[in-house]
């Protein structure tokens, strides 16, 4: 893959609230990123919770088969990582247990990379952790750093929920670039 080809980054967030910081911290990576890389937010809020019974009896419901095939059309995966008791969120763990079970190993080799926010001072660096355990699961490939925790959000958004810190504004471009050099490394 030449360094300047299109590349495709399916985002991912979380948390299903309209003005989830997770969600508006990925809008703005969406800005940041580099020259023909296109990152879209995909919609888990609609998937069914899993159930083997619904596939078996009728096939992947046609959310689940959109979502399962803009992953595998995509170059690398961004998950924006809320931290709900310590772990990752229900909708997120439901769309990749959902994701985990298409039928050509969705994630497999491919790139992901996460982001998080979190109301204390940790970032969400407990969930993140265990989406790394969970992705060995998906034979996916981390990005290992930089790791991206944002905590202590209340003035690292404007009142349109842009996210404005610069340090972490820094973070996700270099998490971005990284995820862009892996996958065209692989893709090579
Ligand atoms: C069910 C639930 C559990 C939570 N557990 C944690 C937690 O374990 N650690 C933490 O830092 N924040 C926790 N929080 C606070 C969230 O980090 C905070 O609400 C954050 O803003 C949620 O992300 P969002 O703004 O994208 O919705 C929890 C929130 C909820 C709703």
């Amino acid at each position: 893959m030449s360094s300047s080809a299109h590349f495709k980054i399916l985002a991912m967030s979380g948390s299903l609230r309209k003005a989830s910081l997770n969600t508006a911290a990925l809008r703005t990576a969406v800005t940041l990123a580099p020259p023909n890389v296109e990152i879209e937010i995909a919609d888990i809020s609609d998937l069914p919770l899993y159930n083997e019974d619904l596939r078996i009896n009728n096939g992947f419901p046609p959310n689940v088969e959109r979502l399962i095939a803009k992953t595998i059309a995509a170059d690398a995966v961004l998950f924006a990582v809320p931290e709900y008791n310590y772990s990752v969120s229900a909708p997120l763990k439901n769309a990749i247990d959902w994701i985990s079970r298409g039928p050509t190993k969705p994630m497999a080799g491919k790139p992901y990379a996460m982001i998080g926010v979190a109301g204390g001072l940790l970032g969400t660096s407990r969930a993140q952790l265990q989406m790394r355990q969970m992705m060995i699961s998906l034979d996916a490939m981390p990005i290992n750093n930089p790791q991206v925790y944002i905590g202590s959000p209340k003035d690292k958004f404007d009142a349109n929920l842009n996210f404005i810190d610069p340090a972490g504004l820094d973070l996700i471009k270099q998490l971005l670039e990284k995820t862009v050099a892996l996958g065209r490394q692989l893709k090579a």
